[in-house]
């Protein structure tokens, strides 16, 4: 890593192998029926397709795009979907997929929107999850590493658009942008 404003949290390694044990945790709790991985946009779409891959069973694949931070590290407060799923819900077992959990504005927002689709049962799939930063309450059942109140870049996650291919998740310091 030569960007002196980044040092690694997780390495890629240790993120592949949380996942491995993530995806066999998770086909072990769903057995048989309609299994969807519903992947929240941008940044859960490279643990989406490493969580699949994981995965000892068939998985129906479906995106959703949410926005709620404007350009630098802090939260608008404000939920909206720019794309919606493709696939019905109706009856199905649905997990949706998510990068981070940081205030909990997002996933509380959109556990009440996808009740409403009738799914059978719904769940939250965190890569990453900060705990101290919750503002709103949503129940994650699976979660690959809670971590400190700091703002993380990688492995599909930004600051201002940039950072989402490197292969590790960083801290990024000293960054400039609205500070958090
Ligand atoms: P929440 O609604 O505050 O829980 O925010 C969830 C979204 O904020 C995540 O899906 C990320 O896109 C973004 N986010 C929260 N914390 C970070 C971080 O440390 N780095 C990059 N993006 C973050
Ligand atoms: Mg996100």
């Amino acid at each position: 890593m030569t960007d002196p404003t980044l040092g690694v949290l997780l390495s890629s390694q240790q993120i592949q192998s949380r996942i491995r044990e993530m995806g066999e945790e998770i086909s072990r709790d769903y057995p048989q029926g309609n299994l969807h991985f519903i992947c929240i946009l941008k940044g859960a779409c490279f643990f989406l397709t490493d969580l699949a891959r994981a995965m000892k069973r068939d998985v129906f694949v479906d995106f959703m795009g949410i926005s709620t931070y404007g350009k630098g590290k802090t939260t608008s407060g404000e939920v909206k979907v720019t794309k919606d799923l493709d696939i019905s819900l109706q009856g199905a077992d649905v997990l949706i997929i998510e990068d981070i959990v940081d205030s909990g504005v997002t996933l509380n927002y959109l556990m009440h929107l996808l009740e409403q689709r009738r799914p059978k049962s719904l769940r939250i799939a965190t890569l990453l999850d900060k705990p101290e930063r919750r503002q709103r309450p949503v129940e994650v059942t699976y979660v690959g590493f809670q971590i400190p109140d700091k703002f993380v870049v990688g492995y599909g996650l930004d600051f201002d658009e940039k950072y989402r291919n490197l292969d590790d998740i960083c801290v990024l310091e000293e960054a400039g942008g609205d500070g958090v």
